[in-house]
């Protein structure tokens, strides 16, 4: 009888969100950008995608993928083009060595959870493309690097690619038109700032409207000063960013924090934006008061404004957030103290009670984790 084993691996990979974002694709179909971009992995702890994937010969012939319990179509040229690249690299091995089980030609069931709501702009495509193809590369044993699964990863989800590496990440946006060099690559680990926290806010739970492909291709296509930000303002900002990383230097990240077009042609275009426009208004108010930039704020691929700061300004920063919106939910999660939040503008907190349903305290965090917790 042909071998009916279920052979299975698991993973869990994190979020991230873009300090240099990636806006704008010079191939559409391999997901290359216009631009490289750089990015804080957040702490799976309060952000992740859990996923198993498996394959079986005793499974229905097609491939499966179940998103917190709900089927969802893998026939969609990204998923197809993640699953290709890792059957390949899996019979290459096979090929080599032929004691090995012929997992390539077995279809594949993945099963994900994530622990926050789902296309909220929440990064959860990052999160999700990453764990899919850890969790396939770690089942077909493939002893590819985070950087090489980095190349099929973004074929889900451009900013998939980051997610397979923890602490800051950079993605090279590369030149070669096969996108071979188009790849992910660690700044530094978490460990070597340890001390980066996040607060977000999250606007709305709903599916945002417009998707980041489609809202790309509108800024390309309308905007004039698009190839000036690719070509000049984001090589520029990329070294500069890098450099602040590796110097631990909180202002000079945060003065980076604007990432002008990116950050404008994305509230402008994709997104509602009273809240997000709101959000940026509290947080310079808040350098302000503390009269140097101890918040720096960005934007996920949805409405919900990142703040990230320092732990050592905690209070100055999350508390004072904590004194304007107190009630919404999420604060429980951490021992911050509320401060006085009468420096923030009456009509920006007024805008963000109505519009924040609720706020997440993280931090930067790990990348994708091996777990033995299966889900199937
Ligand atoms: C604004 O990676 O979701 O978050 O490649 O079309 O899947 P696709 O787009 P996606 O875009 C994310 C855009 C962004 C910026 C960033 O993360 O760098």
């Amino acid at each position: 009888m042909a071998d009916q084993k279920i052979y299975q691996a698991s993973t869990t990979a994190p979020v991230n969100i873009a300090v240099v974002k990636y806006w704008g694709k010079r191939d559409a179909k391999l997901n290359l950008p216009t631009n490289s971009s750089i990015s804080v992995t957040l702490s799976q702890a309060d952000l992740r995608t859990h996923t198993t994937a498996a394959c079986s010969a005793s499974f229905p012939t097609s491939d499966s993928l179940l998103l917190n319990s709900s089927p969802q179509d893998v026939t969609g040229a990204r998923t197809q083009a993640c699953f290709r690249e890792l059957r390949s690299l899996r019979a290459a091995l096979e090929a080599s060595d032929s004691s090995l089980p012929k997992l390539s030609a077995l279809p594949l069931k993945i099963v994900s959870e994530n622990n926050f709501p789902t296309a909220a702009g929440l990064a959860s495509s990052a999160a999700g493309f990453a764990a899919l193809v850890r969790a396939i590369a770690n089942l077909y044993d493939l002893s590819s690097s985070p950087t090489e699964l980095s190349r099929i990863a973004r074929q889900g989800s451009g900013s998939a690619c980051r997610s397979l590496f923890g602490g800051y990440v950079a993605w090279q946006m590369g030149t070669k038109d096969d996108g071979s060099d188009s790849l992910a690559v660690e700044v530094a680990p978490a460990s070597h700032w340890p001390t980066m926290r996040a607060l977000i806010l999250v606007a709305s739970a709903k599916q945002k409207k417009v998707s980041s492909t489609s809202g790309m291709q509108t800024t390309v296509a309308t905007s004039e000063l698009f190839q000036r930000r690719a070509e000049v303002v984001v090589p520029k900002h990329m070294e500069e960013m890098e450099k602040a990383i590796k110097e631990k230097d909180f202002e000079a990240f945060g003065k980076l924090r604007l990432f002008w077009f990116g950050v404008k042609w994305n509230i402008s275009l994709t997104w509602s934006s009273d809240v997000s426009w709101a959000a940026v208004g509290v947080v310079e108010d808040i350098n302000r008061k503390a009269g140097k930039i101890v918040a720096a704020y960005t934007f996920d691929a949805g409405p919900n404004a990142v703040i990230y700061y320092e732990e050592a300004n905690t209070d100055i920063v999350a508390g004072v957030v904590k004194g304007a919106l107190g009630s919404v939910s999420g604060w429980e999660s951490q021992d911050i103290k509320a401060q006085a939040s009468d420096v923030l503008d009456a009509a920006d907190v007024e805008v963000l009670n109505k519009g924040i349903t609720r706020v997440i305290l993280t931090q930067v965090g790990e990348g994708p984790i091996r777990t033995e917790e299966s889900l199937i």
